[in-house]
């Protein structure tokens, strides 16, 4: 064995409520802004395929917990829909939901894989966005309650938290570049959609520690799962390295800096002062983001961000905008996943193990996520398998790295794959499959691809 991993290492894969489960207007669920966008907009959506019926979690979740089982997953991670636990985002929960959540994390648990549940993966309730979404300090407060309710009702059985799924992704898509509801390109309104999740997620930390003292309940976790897609500067050239320095501030320090390190990191500060950016501050907010510490931290890792200074002048007349000060970055000779478009680079996943480890006090975190998108991967399909030894090898290279980080001493406890079976993802639905399971949409079919035998193995073998 070249590649043995820390004992009661985490081998599990990733997914999120609204992704999978389906059911979207049954059992008393509520409308959340993708329900409400696809019924205005259902062409901003791949295919026209909307999350109404997703992967059918919300039928079949008994056998594809067997499914996860049967692949050597000793944990995994999902998300409590809020619109489906609270449907007007706050007030009355519904029964339904709490039995539906309830069976799920039992069966987990009795099939022995650890629950890892995550409270908001981009899906907002619609009455809370008809009220301003993460605008409005309201519902800052409804998600602290929301959270707070789920504590009381799975906290007895769940271990391992998460406020947020890659905070920054609504910001960038509902607040920016338009890919997320309700599409807004604001600068300022997206710096305090940023602020607000950030003390949401502070507040739901602070909910947290009241449940444990209140249960004695010392061995539960809490924490957040960041995308933090390292910032590479095209070169040493001092301005390549400030368009490097200021992407990363924007993009990874906004949330990590804060969760891991209770402050927001100055040059931020300074950067958002300067441009006259800075969102609105309340009495008491600098204490309460300095209580939201996390324990644990998730990884999302898929490509990594290249930039270079800008080489033609700004349009001030346009709206301000991050690329204001830096542009992408194409590496010549850069290896790219040609099924999905992205650029692989397997050691960024060791640079931020080495970045936590060096300036974030190495803080315990997992990779929470990464993974391979491949569109049209029927065409690997045969003798009724995917054969995805691309996704092996993809795997394979990345686990590699972290085993080196982890030699190194940072401190890594688990690596989930994005996704268990093949599920519906935003915008692009079902054109990028990732599973270990793939799907027929028309049939709703689980077949175990190539890399879901090669995985229940290396599971097994606490390596490779
Ligand atoms: C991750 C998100 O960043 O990317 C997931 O957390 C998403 O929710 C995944 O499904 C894949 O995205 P895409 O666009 O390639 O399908």
């Amino acid at each position: 064995m070249q590649h043995q991993f820390p004992k009661n290492f985490w081998w599990g894969s990733a997914s999120s409520a609204t992704q999978t489960e389906g059911a979207a207007f049954e059992d008393g669920k509520g409308e959340n802004i993708w329900d409400h966008w696809y019924k205005t907009q259902p062409n901003r959506f791949f295919g026209d395929v909307s999350a109404t019926d997703a992967s059918t979690f919300y039928q079949h979740y008994r056998s594809d917990i067997a499914l996860m089982k049967e692949i050597g997953h000793n944990s995994f991670r999902t998300s409590i829909s809020w619109s489906r636990l609270i449907p007007n985002g706050c007030g009355e929960v519904n029964p339904k939901a709490v039995e539906f959540y309830n069976n799920v994390i039992d069966e987990m648990l009795a099939q022995g894989i650890e629950p890892f549940i995550n409270l908001f993966h981009f899906d907002m309730p619609m009455a809370m966005q008809e009220i301003g979404g993460w605008e409005s300090r309201k519902v800052v407060e409804a998600y602290t309650e929301f959270a707070a309710t789920c504590f009381e009702l799975f906290g007895d059985r769940v271990k391992y938290w998460f406020t947020f799924n890659e905070p920054i992704v609504p910001v960038e898509g509902g607040y920016l570049y338009d890919f997320h509801y309700p599409n807004v390109v604001d600068f300022g309104r997206a710096v305090t959609v940023g602020y607000h999740t950030m003390l949401a997620h502070a507040k739901a930390v602070a909910k947290y520690r009241q449940y444990q003292q209140k249960n004695q309940q010392q061995e539960g976790q809490i924490g957040i799962i960041l995308n933090l897609t390292p910032s590479y500067p095209r070169s040493q050239n001092p301005a390549d390295l400030k368009a490097a320095n200021i992407a990363d501030l924007l993009f990874n320090r906004s949330f990590l800096d804060p969760s891991v390190t209770g402050e927001f990191p100055q040059g931020l500060v300074d950067l958002l002062t300067e441009h006259g950016q800075m969102p609105v501050c309340e009495t008491g907010d600098r204490e309460i983001i300095a209580a939201g510490k996390v324990d644990i931290l998730g990884v999302n890792y898929y490509q990594p961000r290249r930039v270079k200074a800008r080489l033609t002048a700004v349009d001030t007349n346009g709206p301000f905008m991050p690329e204001w000060f830096f542009e992408n970055y194409e590496m010549p000779g850069r290896k790219m996943n040609p099924h999905r478009g992205w650029e692989i680079y397997e050691k960024g996943i060791y640079d931020i193990m080495t970045n936590l480890r060096e300036n974030y006090g190495n803080i315990p975190c997992f990779i929470s996520e990464n993974g391979m998108g491949v569109e049209g991967e029927d065409k690997f399909l045969k003798d009724g398998q995917i054969q995805d030894t691309y996704r092996i090898e993809f795997i394979q290279d990345h686990l590699s790295w972290l085993h080196k980080a982890i030699q190194e001493g940072s401190d890594c406890r688990g690596y989930h794959l994005w996704t268990f079976i093949d599920n519906w993802s935003w915008n692009n639905a079902y054109k990028n499959r990732y599973g270990f399971y793939s799907l027929d949409l028309a049939t709703q079919t689980r077949t175990k691809k190539l890399s879901g035998e090669w995985f229940a193995e290396v599971s097994k073998n606490n390596g490779f």
